[in-house]
């Protein structure tokens, strides 16, 4: 590994050398070795930067020096605000929190958790727009991990550096830009950055409350003094919750996190064994760790396969935390019987009266079909009795907070943490976690403490906040359908970017229920632009759905502005909607390129997932009738061949995955080539083929087209990729 890397993460973080190698234990002299590449970085110390500050590695480095959460000295107003345990929170004597939370989220007239009736307010019909006579047709590649990708999970998100690059090319400064599918809200952040007005609109109150915050940055160290407030008047309740001891020198110490796992019934001898203490494998090296997917039974010895098993109930299994450790390793300790008395006392206590949670049951749905099914019914039952308490004490303490504008953003990094939180965690050996679009029930999952999961992510949120420009920012967000801005005037946005649902990937209304939940308001989702079998949505109901977004577009947009949306997706029928729904809208295609959304320089060293590849659409009003030539399959099939020829012959090496650090062999990039002809064919005709057609097509020429050199790309020996890859 490139261990300049880990200087320049440390010192992004704004820590001294000293300070982190006194955190480590060891000596400050052996550390800077280790930063300069003089000797091997050891493993503990490569996952120790990861973990202190991999989640906010930018390739750039920062502005002005981020302020940390560990060098920032706060004065502390709040001493006591809940004696654990107490059935009612004392009142706090030195902080006056507000008497009753405020659960009203609006902030007026930028943000309204409803259709947003000031949204027309910053709309402009006067002005001609920029004058722009051709799409823009340099490429587009943005890394994921900057400040701003990273302060707030959601599940498809645009980087706006690259949308910034459309918005310099297509607007001016002070002009429009409306994103009527906004999820997290990444064109309003690029727009308003560029001092563009921004108009956001979503169907899901979860986006808007995200898309608004993210827009918004206070200073980071008003936001950092209310977060470390916050956590040191939960101290105590931290403790109570958390409290383990040191199986060494036996002090008390919040754990860092707890792992549960599911006990398994053998289907031939009906015994039940715990997963964890069959199935573990585990290896010097964490990565390398993993629970097996089969294993022989410990009862009867038959080969079993784990996701054939049926779970009977979670069990605690590990504990983790740091005391005197050398260097403040961390430990790992099997649950003591002070552990499982801690966690009785706090099922049976409950959450305190006084204290509000959602209970909101699930929805039927694709995506909570199988919380459904394992028992978590209803929004309280994804927590632990533990994590459920924790974060309805924060939440309580957050909506009361006096100060009006830090209020939303302490709400925000409460639903930053998501699914870390909850029953949804799945345990993994090198700690994290992933943030994949489903709610699956985890056989092995990480409890993590509360408080410490959200000091790690508002440290993140105020590296965003430190690394933002100060710049005043014009904005809207609302929660509406996109088919429907009767708010916005005709013929009054300057420039549209936006990037709808594609297909059936993503159910939107289902994974933002949780912190939809929270927020006490849900997605309405009648006009819902997805497929979903739940709610009874086919392709052509997602097609009209489209149409009648990009109708409202047209009609808003001014005459010669243009419109610019980013999809993409495997399937031919899933395109065939998108292409009908933009000309059925009036508008036409112009031109096209790939949006590479590459990881950056710190996740290729640690992360084997392939880079993804959208299509960037730049549209115009048509001006007459228009109709995309409509080719038979055959027809389709002989201009991909011939497409594909074509590129292998000219720039094959292109279409290399090549994996810099990690031991993975190259592969052929079948989706970068799905990509290419997909932004070749897009404006002239329907596309018709779908990933899995398409692969097949390549798997047939490579053979010939391919002179020797590239034979390692023999078809189906190494795909590695399937179908099933092929999001984003
Ligand atoms: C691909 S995401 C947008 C992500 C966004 N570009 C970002 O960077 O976070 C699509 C969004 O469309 C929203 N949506 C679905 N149907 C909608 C509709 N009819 N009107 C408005 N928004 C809708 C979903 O809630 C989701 O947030
Ligand atoms: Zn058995
Ligand atoms: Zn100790």
């Amino acid at each position: 590994m490139t261990q300049t890397i880990l200087r320049q993460m440390r010192k992004n973080s704004g820590i001294p050398l000293k300070a982190i190698a006194r955190e480590l234990g060891i000596d400050p002299g052996f550390l800077s070795r280790v930063e300069r590449g003089l000797v091997n970085a050891p493993q503990y110390i490569v996952d120790k930067y990861q973990e202190y500050f991999g989640h906010a590695f930018n390739d750039h480095s920062p502005a002005s020096e981020p302020t940390s959460l560990r060098e920032h000295s706060a004065e502390y107003h709040i001493i006591q605000y809940a004696l654990p345990f107490d059935e009612a929170p004392q009142e706090c004597t030195e902080i006056d929190l507000v008497n009753t939370p405020q659960t009203d989220l609006d902030v007026p007239p930028e943000l309204y958790l409803s259709p947003n009736p000031r949204l027309g307010d910053l709309a402009n019909p006067a002005t001609p727009p920029k004058p722009v006579a051709v799409p823009y047709s340099s490429n587009i590649s943005a890394g994921k991990n900057t400040y701003v990708y990273d302060a707030h999970t959601y599940h498809t998100k645009v980087p706006p550096q690259g949308i910034g690059l459309l918005i310099d090319y297509y607007t001016r400064p002070g002009d429009v830009v409306l994103d009527p599918f906004c999820g997290s809200g990444m064109t309003g952040v690029a727009a308003t950055e560029r001092g563009r007005r921004a108009i956001l609109s979503d169907l899901s109150p979860a986006a808007a409350f995200i898309a608004y915050n993210l827009t918004t940055p206070i200073a980071a160290t008003r936001y950092l003094d209310a977060i470390e407030s916050m956590l040191k008047a939960a101290r105590p309740l931290e403790h109570r919750l958390y409290d383990t001891h040191c199986r060494t020198c036996g002090r008390s110490i919040p754990m860092l996190y707890m792992v549960w796992s599911y006990g398994m019934l053998c289907p031939h001898c009906k015994q039940e064994f715990v997963l964890w203490d069959v199935a573990r494998d585990e290896r010097p090296r964490v990565r390398e760790s993993k629970i097996k997917t089969e294993f022989d039974c410990p009862h009867c010895g038959e080969h079993l396969k784990k996701r054939e098993l049926e779970k009977t109930q979670r069990y605690p299994v590990q504990v983790g935390y740091k005391c005197c450790g050398s260097g403040m390793k961390e430990e790992t300790a099997h649950p003591d019987e002070h552990d499982l008395k801690l966690l009785a006392e706090i099922e049976q206590h409950g959450v305190p009266a006084n204290l509000w949670y959602p209970t909101d049951p699930f929805p039927p749905g694709i995506n909570t079909k199988q919380p459904i099914s394992a028992g978590i019914t209803s929004v309280d039952k994804a927590y632990t009795p533990r994590a459920l308490w924790a974060m309805a004490y924060l939440w309580d303490m957050a909506l009361r907070w006096p100060d009006a504008e830090v209020r939303p953003k302490l709400l925000f990094t409460l639903t930053s943490l998501y699914k870390r939180v909850t029953v949804f965690s799945e345990f993994r050996f090198w700690g994290g976690s992933g943030n994949t679009a489903n709610f699956n029930v985890p056989a092995v999952m990480n409890e993590q403490n509360v408080f410490k999961a959200l000091a790690r992510k508002a440290n993140t949120i105020s590296w965003y906040f430190a690394n933002a420009p100060q710049v005043p920012r014009q904005l809207r967000v609302s929660v509406q359908s996109a088919c429907h801005l009767p708010q916005i005037p005709d013929k009054s946005i300057d420039y549209v970017f936006t990037d709808p649902p594609f297909g059936g990937n993503i159910n939107y209304s289902e994974m933002n229920f949780l912190w939809e939940s929270w927020l006490r308001v849900h997605t309405d989702n009648t006009e819902e632009a997805i497929v979903n079998k739940v709610q009874g949505k086919s392709i052509s109901d997602y097609q009209r759905l489209l149409t009648d977004a990009f109708s409202e577009v047209r009609r808003v947009l001014k005459d010669d502005g243009w419109l610019t949306v980013v999809f993409h997706n495997s399937s031919a029928r899933v395109w065939d909607a998108l292409q009908n729904a933009i000309v059925d809208a009036g508008f036409a295609i112009e031109g096209t390129q790939i949006f590479d959304k590459r990881h950056g320089t710190f996740k290729q060293f640690v992360s084997k997932n392939a880079v993804g590849y959208n299509l960037v659409l730049h549209c115009r009003k048509s001006q007459r009738e228009q109709a995309l030539e409509r080719n038979g399959h055959q027809e389709a099939c002989r201009q991909a061949v011939a497409f594909i020829r074509s590129e292998l012959g000219k720039a094959a090496k292109q279409y290399t995955v090549h994996y810099l650090h990690v031991a993975r062999e190259d592969e052929f990039d079948y989706r970068r080539l799905y990509a290419a002809w997909l932004a070749d064919a897009l404006p002239r005709m329907q596309i018709g083929l779908s990933f899995e057609e398409f692969r097949a097509l390549v798997d047939q020429q490579l053979p010939t087209v391919l002179a020797p050199q590239t034979e390692e790309f023999i078809p189906g020996e190494r795909s590695g990729i399937n179908g099933d890859d092929v999001r984003i």
